[in-house]
């Protein structure tokens, strides 16, 4: 395969005279570079499958932000996975899985996950699994706490966000507010942990005083889970430095959630808590920005949303209908219908000034197969008038008239198409107007869900 994974020398081997004589300055070696993988619109564009793809070469996959949130499929030999907090490259064998500390992590969650996969075959996973000391843990508090705020806001303001109730916000608050435990406390003085605890406790029972916290039970469970966990984890920041500056290593990094979702950048306040863009890779591993090799973006042929926000190109009618049932449009967290429509460029344009894709990853393409027509949403409107950025003020979103470009439909099976070649010729225009528009390559086209249904273009 053709990306950047190899150790790029940058050397700066230029040694201007001080003083009249020749001086050596160090060599700034860059080292390693990591590829990344992310999402190019709101979630769910098959991640999962892109980094499964080229983690079959990697030596480390690393998930750096966001938690169980997530929702990564991957199918290999017909045998599907869906993983949360685990990288999808613990199915490679031979490589290391790392976990960063702009994770969050809910212990219960890791473990019955890791131990899912165990029974399906996924065996040795905890061996080949690194933990940083940094992460942030969500505790089932912190889930419950996500449950009463989403309640709170639908009393307040008629709506919620529809979060996954994984406890993201809230922990991701606590960390924040510097009143968090990391996976260090819960390793370290076990006294001190329990103290920190309580107070943390104490600090939502008085914001939520329905809030019930069995203390001595979830100290008991968070002790043996911290001698389990103890053995996968290290000190993040020194593995990402030695895998990076050592012999040659393939790292691959996998986001989660995407970018409309990001807390910066996304359609606030309906996102979710983390940097889902490329800026959370630096801060979720602690790895330079010079580390960052090819970056690439993964859009569907088409858009979906899961939970409550302004979604433009959103179908509430039969072509929004065909794309949920053909394309199997429900979360894989927590099982709720996604919201569909049609593909959204503006988006992914926005995802691309943000990221800098290097590449895109195209994938459902297969499911638009039936259909006689097909739009794709290349402006907004405002007024009548075309607006050149993306609108962060949620009611201008919602006000926003999209300008599409329509294109016929190919009416063709594309599940069994391998290569460039074996496209119907109205499927290459799409892919090429799409390519064009964002102005970025694409360099994989998805055709079905298994490993082998990705056409590579270059
Ligand atoms: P992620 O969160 O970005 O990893 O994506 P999800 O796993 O939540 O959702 C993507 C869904 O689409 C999964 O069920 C994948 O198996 C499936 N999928 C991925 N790529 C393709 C494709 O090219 N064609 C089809 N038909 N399904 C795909
Ligand atoms: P993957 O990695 C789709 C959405 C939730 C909700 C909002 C906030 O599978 O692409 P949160 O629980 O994070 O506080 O929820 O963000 N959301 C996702 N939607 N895919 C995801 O992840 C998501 N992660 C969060 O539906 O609207
Ligand atoms: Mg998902």
């Amino acid at each position: 395969m053709s990306h950047t994974w190899s150790a790029k020398d940058h050397k700066n081997t230029s040694q201007p005279a001080t003083g009249g004589q020749a001086q050596k300055r160090p060599r700034n070696d860059v080292g390693n570079k990591a590829t990344v993988v992310l999402g190019a619109q709101w979630g769910d564009e098959g991640k999962g499958k892109v980094v499964d793809l080229l983690a079959t070469e990697a030596d480390v996959v690393c998930r750096c932000q966001g938690g169980n949130n997530a929702g990564h499929t991957v199918v290999v030999d017909g045998k599907e996975y869906d993983f949360h907090l685990l990288p999808s490259g613990i199915i490679n064998t031979k490589s290391i899985s790392l976990i960063g500390n702009g994770v969050v992590i809910h212990l219960p969650g890791l473990f019955e996950e890791g131990d899912k996969n165990d029974k399906k075959g996924l065996k040795g996973w905890d061996k080949r699994l690194i933990v940083s000391d940094r992460a942030h843990i969500v505790f089932d508090f912190h889930q419950v706490v996500d449950g009463l705020q989403e309640t709170e806001r639908q009393a307040q303001d008629g709506k919620n966000i529809g979060t996954t109730k994984k406890g993201i916000g809230p922990a991701y608050s606590s960390k924040a507010s510097r009143t968090g435990l990391r996976v260090c406390d819960l390793l370290g003085d076990f006294k001190d942990f329990s103290t920190r605890f309580k107070n943390l406790v104490h600090q939502y029972q008085s914001m939520y005083p329905a809030l019930t916290v069995d203390v001595e039970d979830q100290l008991k469970k968070l002790k043996e889970y911290a001698e389990r966990l103890r053995p996968m984890v290290r000190d993040g920041v020194y593995y990402m430095y030695e895998a990076l500056h050592g012999p040659p290593k393939k790292i691959l990094v996998e986001g989660a959630n995407a970018a409309l979702l990001d807390i910066d950048f996304g359609t606030y306040p309906f996102v979710t808590s983390s940097n889902c863009t490329v800026g959370g890779v630096c801060t979720g591993l602690g790895i330079p920005p010079l580390n960052i090799g090819d970056v690439y973006g993964v859009a569907k042929a088409y858009t979906t949303r899961v939970g409550i926000g302004a979604f433009p190109t959103e179908q509430l009618n039969a072509v929004g209908e065909l794309l949920q049932t053909r394309g199997h449009e429900v979360g894989v967290t927590t099982g709720r219908k996604r919201r569909c429509g049609w593909l959204d460029l503006v988006i992914v344009r926005y995802a691309h000034m943000i990221n800098g894709f290097t590449a895109i990853a195209l994938t459902k393409l297969d499911i638009l197969d039936v259909l006689d027509e097909i739009k794709v949403g290349v402006a907004y409107k405002l007024n009548g008038k075309r607006i050149p950025h993306f609108p962060a003020n949620m009611d201008v979103l919602h006000k926003v008239e999209v300008e599409y470009e329509t294109f016929p439909g190919w009416k063709t099976d594309t599940s069994a198409a391998r290569k460039w070649n074996d496209l119907p010729v109205k499927a290459q225009n799409y892919i090429r107007f799409i390519e064009n528009h964002i102005g970025v390559p694409i360099k994989w086209v998805g055709v079905g869900k298994s490993r082998e249904s990705m056409i590579q273009m270059f």
